[in-house]
C-alpha cells in the first residue's frame, strides 16, 4: 500500500522506551498463588502498546505476539517489571520488544521471567492503516535488534502466507461471512 504525500519524522529508540511495574495480587494468580500466563500476556500487550504509541503517535492495534517462554514463576506479592521499546518500524507496522523481570519484594532479587516480540499496526480514528515514522537505531544493541526484526518479519510473513493458502474459502451467507466447506 502506498501513502503518497506523507512525510514523517525519524525517531530514535529512546523515544519509545516504556516501563511498567505491577504488584502481583491474588486476583492475578492461580490456585497456587502463581501469576496466570494470560495475565502476564495482558501486561506485555499493554507495555508493548505504550512503546508503539510513543513511536507512532496515533492509534495502534496488536497484530501479533510471537511465542513466549515463561522462564520462571511469579508469585503473589512479587513486583513485575516490564520494559518495552521499538525494534523496527516498517510501513504501517512496528515490532516492539518486551522484557519482563520479577523482583522479590523482601529479598530485592531480580530475575528475568519472560520476553516477547509484538507487532502493532498504526491506524487513524476511522480504523484506516497509516504509515509510521521510521526508526533510527544508534547503539550496537539497537542495530542488532533492528536487523533481527527484519528477519523475524520475513518469517511471520511466510507463516501468514502459508496459513492464508491453507484456509478454506469463505462464503457469503445472507449478508454474513462463514467459513466454506471444501
Ligand atoms: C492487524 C490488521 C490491522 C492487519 O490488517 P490487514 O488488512 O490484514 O493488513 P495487511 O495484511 O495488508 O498488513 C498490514 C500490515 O500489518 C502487518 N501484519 C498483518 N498481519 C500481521 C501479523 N499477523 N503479524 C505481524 N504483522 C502483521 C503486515 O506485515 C503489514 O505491515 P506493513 O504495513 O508495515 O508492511 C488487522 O488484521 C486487524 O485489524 N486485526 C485486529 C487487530 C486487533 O483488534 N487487535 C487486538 C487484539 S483482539
Amino acid at each position: 500500500m502506498d501513502f503518497p504525500g506523507h512525510s514523517l519524522p525519524v525517531r530514535g529508540v529512546a523515544e519509545s522506551q516504556s516501563e511498567m511495574t505491577e504488584l502481583i495480587l491474588p486476583n492475578d494468580t492461580n490456585t497456587l498463588g502463581n501469576l496466570l500466563g494470560g495475565r502476564l500476556m495482558h501486561f506485555i500487550d499493554l507495555v508493548g502498546a505504550m512503546a508503539a504509541y510513543r513511536h507512532a503517535r496515533t492509534h495502534v492495534v496488536t497484530a501479533s505476539m510471537d511465542h513466549i517462554d515463561f522462564i520462571a514463576p511469579v508469585h503473589v506479592g512479587d513486583l513485575l517489571i516490564l520494559k518495552s521499546s521499538l525494534n523496527r518500524a516498517f510501513n504501517t507496522s512496528m515490532e516492539v520488544g518486551v522484557k519482563v523481570w520479577v523482583e522479590n519484594t523482601i529479598a530485592g532479587m531480580h530475575r528475568h521471567v519472560a520476553s516477547a516480540y509484538l507487532t502493532f499496526v498504526a491506524i487513524d480514528s476511522q480504523g484506516r492503516r497509516v504509515p509510521v515514522p521510521q526508526l533510527a537505531p544508534e547503539s550496537e544493541d539497537e542495530k542488532r535488534r533492528f536487523a533481527d526484526a527484519a528477519r523475524r518479519r520475513e518469517l511471520r510473513q511466510r507463516e501468514l502466507e502459508r496459513k492464508r493458502a491453507a484456509k478454506p474459502a469463505e462464503v457469503e451467507v445472507q449478508g454474513s461471512v462463514r467459513p466454506g466447506r471444501n
